[in-house]
């Protein structure tokens, strides 16, 4: 375990301090527009099955460090796993993306649900973890993740994938009492889930808000941060073997409430592209360090673009320590792998003091 890092930028600018230059790492960065990536999911006969077997999740999570010089691994797996053991019925249906065969509908389906054993029911996303932190041998740390609360609720109570998240709201404002029950439970689920994942192996970690930003400011306030908050608090950052565990918050769409995320004490606030990065990074000052933000669009561009809104970004977080570069949301599946390589290579060579 206690192999010494490599390449350790990305803690270092997550702790704020001083680095040679700018890590950067991509949302999705193991993923369809990989052709290798295309071919290991077909071995492993469909995306869950290749979650769960620890060698393919392996595979797959290296194939990004092989093309390009990332500062970061992270865990191949889903966000979707925690519905999945609470027994909801996941598939993934081509066109549709994630389905529930059993969606959560009233108070009594919140009562019935039971908070996942790690071991048992989700030992699988461990072992993953504890492979891939074996096969980098200290190349790159490994990012562990988790859906928040919120959007972990919306898939199980929509069912899936919504546009006007019509039942999940319907559900907050009908009968808070039991919204805040199914939070409750996630938000419990989520800690062991995170907590697992460091002893595992996970030497930072990532909560994807991806659905925050549809809620009112009140209401992201009482159902999405509230919970974000109660995560930062039950993650044990702080290990025994002297090692510091960093978290990540993520609210796509969510930049007005950057400074809230600031405020529960996580160690770095991720932005989207919709967001002022130098205006987020004058308010925040030195309390966080921030993850983002280029559009993921960019990518489709030609090469001197490419490098032109990296430069972009770049100045407008600015030359303070703290900054991690990366797409505003996952990388398309259409994208050109040679773009990528424009990419992180113009953010190295642009950043370098
Ligand atoms: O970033 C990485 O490389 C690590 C792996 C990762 C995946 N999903 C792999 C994946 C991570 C971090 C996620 C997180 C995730 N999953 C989020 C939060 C991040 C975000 O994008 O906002 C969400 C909302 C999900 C739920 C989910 N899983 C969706 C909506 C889909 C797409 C379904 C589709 O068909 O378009 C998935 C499946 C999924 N997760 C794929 C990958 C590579 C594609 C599956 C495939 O191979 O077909």
């Amino acid at each position: 375990m206690a192999t010494e890092l490599k390449n350790d930028r990305y803690l270092k600018a997550l702790a704020r301090k001083p680095v040679d230059c700018t890590p950067v790492w991509i949302m999705r960065q193991a993923g369809r527009y990989l052709p290798e990536y295309r071919e290991t999911r077909a071995r492993a006969g469909s995306f869950m099955e290749l979650c769960r077997s620890a060698e393919l999740a392996c595979e797959v999570t290296l194939q990004p460090l092989e093309r390009y010089d990332l500062d970061a691994a992270i865990l191949f797996s889903d966000i979707l796993t925690i519905p999945d053991a609470m027994d909801l019925g996941l598939k993934f249906v081509p066109g549709q993306g994630p389905v529930f065969e059993r969606p959560v509908k009233t108070h009594a389906d919140i009562k019935a649900i039971k908070r996942p054993d790690m071991i048992s029911d989700l030992g699988y996303v461990m072992n993953a973890v504890s492979t891939i932190r074996k096969a980098l041998n200290g190349r790159v740390p490994l990012i562990g993740f988790t859906g928040s609360p919120w959007t972990l609720a919306t898939y199980m109570v929509e069912g899936g994938t919504t546009k006007d998240f019509a039942k999940v709201k319907g559900l907050v404002y009908s009968d808070p009492k039991a919204a805040h029950l199914l939070l409750d439970i996630l938000a419990d689920s989520v800690i062991d889930y995170l907590n697992a994942q460091i002893e595992a192996g996970a030497q930072s970690l990532m909560v994807f808000d991806t659905w925050g930003g549809v809620l009112a400011p009140h209401d992201y306030r009482e159902f999405s941060l509230r919970y974000m908050q109660k995560i930062v608090d039950g993650v044990k950052r702080d290990r025994e073997d002297g090692s510091y565990i960093p978290v990540v918050l993520f609210t796509k769409g969510g930049g007005q409430w950057a400074p809230l995320l600031a405020d529960t004490g996580a160690d770095g606030v991720g932005i989207d592209w919709t967001a002022d990065a130098a205006v987020l990074r004058a308010e925040l000052g030195d309390k966080v360090a921030m993850q983002g933000n280029l559009d993921p669009s960019v990518l489709y561009a030609p090469d001197e673009v490419i490098r032109r809104e990296v430069k972009r970004v770049l100045d407008a977080f600015g030359p303070k320590p703290g900054h991690v570069f990366n797409l505003g949301h996952g990388i398309h599946q259409y994208v050109d792998p040679a773009k990528v390589k424009v990419l992180v290579d113009a953010v190295h060579e642009l950043s370098r003091n």
